[in-house]
């Protein structure tokens, strides 16, 4: 994420769900010290860690960390591009609407990565699980960005799966 947040020249980024911090501080990295990361998430405890490593990784001053349910403050974001990258890895329930509001955030040419798009290879055998919510959610959305032409995916079969979705 560092290097794809490099390579892209990206400045400005936003992140839904960012626990103990390491890929926020990967994308704060690739920003560069110019860079401005926005992360929501929901848990103080998690996140206390997280300031503690952007502090000593040095890149505390390019990120600003907003507590709360992500769907309540991704609503009182302007509405408008202001974003190169997004990142998504937050409850998976919740990915769709992420997905939309994260997207009418980003410039044309930005990227949004989805997370966890493999569900530890579950996605392959679904039906298997159809007590599991996150599931259902995460294949839901697969099927749905796949077909969105709004945006152009690409699949990176890396950790639990990336999905990157370049908006046109
Ligand atoms: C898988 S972790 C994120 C990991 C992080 N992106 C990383 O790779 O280092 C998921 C995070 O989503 C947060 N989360 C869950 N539900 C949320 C919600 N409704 N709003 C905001 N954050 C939420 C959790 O608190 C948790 O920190």
């Amino acid at each position: 994420m560092e290097w794809l947040a490099r390579v892209m020249g990206a400045r400005r980024a936003i992140e839904v769900g960012t626990f103990t911090g390491y890929s926020a501080l990967c994308l704060a990295r690739g920003l560069g010290p110019q860079g401005r990361l926005l992360c929501l998430d929901i848990n103080e405890d998690w996140t206390h860690v997280a300031r503690t490593y952007w502090r000593k990784a040095g890149v505390a001053d390019r990120i600003a960390l907003r507590l709360g349910p992500a769907a309540t403050t991704l609503a009182t974001l302007p509405q408008e591009p202001g974003f190169d990258l997004g990142f998504i890895d937050a409850d998976k329930e919740n990915g769709r609407l992420y997905y939309e509001e994260v997207l009418a955030r980003l410039r044309p040419g930005g990227v949004l990565i989805l997370d966890n798009v493999l569900w530890g290879g579950k996605v392959v055998e679904r039906r298997q699980h159809p007590g599991d919510t996150s599931l259902q959610a995460i294949c839901e959305l697969n099927d749905f960005a796949a077909a969105d032409e709004r945006v152009q995916p690409a699949f990176l079969p890396l950790g639990d799966g990336l999905l990157l979705l370049r908006k046109r």
